[in-house]
């Protein structure tokens, strides 16, 4: 298994992304979701055999704010340790820089995965917020 940090190609990491049904809500182009793969801060990509397996950026300020965006493991390669490995890799990027403040939003049934990582739900009197279709 590889862990490198150089981005993935436009294909490889749009049929990765694909996997997941997040384009739904988007509905981004390859073109699209690469430039915004390349305005990252950090981003972690996965091979096994020269295929891509897995990914995960941070989008950061490198001083007070990250946030943890796109971890994403292949369906057929999940429970492998691979995710873990993944925000290992993103958290000592953020850690080495003293990120003050790590965020991330949770998939659906996902927030066990990113407590055993010790990330903790919002507050109900805090919660994260989000803005509807605007434009
Ligand atoms: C969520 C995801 C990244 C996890 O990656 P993974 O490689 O399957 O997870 P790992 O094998 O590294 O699991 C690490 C630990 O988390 C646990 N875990 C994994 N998914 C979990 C879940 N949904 N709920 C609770 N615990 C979970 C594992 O059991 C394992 O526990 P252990 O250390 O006690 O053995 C992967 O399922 C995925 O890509 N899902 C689709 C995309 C997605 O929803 N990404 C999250 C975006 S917010």
């Amino acid at each position: 298994m590889n862990y490198t940090e150089k981005l993935p190609t436009p294909k490889e990491f749009f049929d990765l992304f694909e996997t997941t049904g997040w384009n739904e809500k988007y509905q981004l182009s390859q073109e699209e979701y690469y430039t915004a793969l390349q305005n990252s801060w950090y981003c972690i990509s996965v091979y096994d055999n020269n295929q891509l397996v897995g990914f995960g950026r941070v989008i950061c300020d490198s001083i007070v704010h990250a946030l943890i965006l796109d971890v994403i493991v292949h369906p057929n390669r999940q429970g492998e340790g691979i995710g873990k490995n993944i925000m290992d890799k993103l958290l000592t990027q953020c850690k080495k820089h003293q990120v003050r403040d790590i965020q991330l939003f949770s998939a659906t049934n996902k927030a066990g995965f990113y407590e055993k990582l010790g990330f903790n739900r919002r507050k109900d009197s805090a919660p994260g917020m989000e803005l509807k279709k605007y434009w």
